[in-house]
């Protein structure tokens, strides 16, 4: 399994809840040009250049460098597919006779909603934009965790055999609720330091002058609440070194966290927008993976690589087993 087939099924997910309709991306023969390839790259593209757009010199600003160049058409195909899709949505809406909002995708709600058309546009762009990437990579992550932990997966698998005893029991709320082990699984991946996926910190520009830890620092500055490091430091986390899931669960043995020293989705008014869909998406991809199969992996560690998040480079050269119960 490759990053690359993760990130299809993702795409296919995300394109679903922020354009409504099926991308077509897990079709085996994608074509290098075909629609949903150009838009898994497009979107891969966006998230890991634009730190050095934003980071770095910005020599965009005097002369279209050839970075920038791209960038823009990247965006511009993105505004393409956006709007061709939203368009056709709001054809469909036209049509029908709405009795309950419920009857109504996320994309048809916005427009019944929302007069301006260009904010569902712009809706759309922002979700798939930022939604492919982000849950492919913490998903290669998680499972590479797995697949190195045998210890903690069957843990996991005892977890699922209890709660689905039937392997192909439709997933509800009220079974995922019950899945303890494996969203603190999860959680611990999001807050381990070397060698899981997350988001490096948080920016905010400060909109007054403030002083933080007796520095003061003056409004228009950009702090970075640094989510890498908080979760890692022994003041607010117990053997912050070991990767131990049950310092998430309820009966922890002791150990401490920190409320805010992990905090994969940011915090407050502008924390990750799709995180409740990010978690339903993980879970339910773990839940029904690993109650049917046992991952192996017997080759070279993987090296963990900052692009815009922090995650496995290479490829998931998983042993796929199938559980006999
Ligand atoms: C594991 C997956 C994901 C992680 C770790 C993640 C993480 C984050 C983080 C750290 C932020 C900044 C929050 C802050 O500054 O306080 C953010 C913002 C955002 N995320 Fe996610 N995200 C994930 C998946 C998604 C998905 C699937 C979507 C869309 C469907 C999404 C949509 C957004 C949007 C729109 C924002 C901007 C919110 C705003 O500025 O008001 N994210 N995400």
């Amino acid at each position: 399994m490759k990053c690359l087939e993760i990130l299809t099924m993702k795409s296919t997910s995300i394109g679903r809840v922020s354009l409504d309709v099926r991308l077509g991306c897990l079709d085996p023969n994608l074509s290098e040009n075909s629609e949903p390839q150009k838009i898994i790259e497009a979107a891969k593209y966006a998230l890991r250049n634009v730190a050095i757009l934003e980071l770095k010199f910005p020599f965009w600003r005097y002369f279209p460098t050839p970075l920038w160049t791209r960038y823009v058409e990247n965006m511009d195909y993105f505004i393409k597919i956006c709007t061709k899709h939203i368009d056709a949505a709001m054809e469909r809406l036209k049509l029908k006779t709405v009795i309950d909002e419920n009857d109504l995708s996320l994309v048809e709600r916005i427009l019944a909603n929302e007069p301006n058309q260009k904010t569902a546009y712009i809706l759309a762009l922002d979700l798939i934009l930022v939604g492919i990437d982000t849950i492919s990579m913490a998903v290669c992550s998680i499972l590479y965790q797995l697949a190195t932990r045998p210890e903690q997966q069957e843990k996991l698998y005892q977890e699922l055999k209890r709660i689905i005893p039937n392997p192909n029991t439709p997933l509800n709320t009220k079974l995922l609720d019950q899945m303890e082990y494996l969203k603190a699984f999860v959680k611990e991946v999001f807050r381990y330091q070397f060698t899981t996926c997350r988001i490096i910190g948080n920016g905010r520009t400060l909109q007054q002058d403030a002083v933080i830890q007796g520095y003061r620092i003056p409004k228009g500055v950009q702090v970075v609440f640094p989510t890498l490091i908080t979760g890692s430091m022994e003041e607010f986390v117990n053997q912050p070194e070991e990767f131990i899931p049950e310092r998430w669960m309820k009966k922890s043995d002791g150990y401490k966290i920190h409320p805010f020293a992990s905090l994969p989705y940011g915090y407050g008014a502008r924390m990750c927008l799709g995180r409740r869909f990010a978690d339903l998406e993980i879970q339910v991809l773990l839940a029904k993976l690993i109650r049917s199969y046992k991952l192996e992996y017997h080759h070279e560690p993987l090296e963990y690589k900052v692009t815009f998040m922090y995650a496995p480079d290479g490829e998931l050269r998983f042993k796929v087993i199938k559980r006999d119960e």
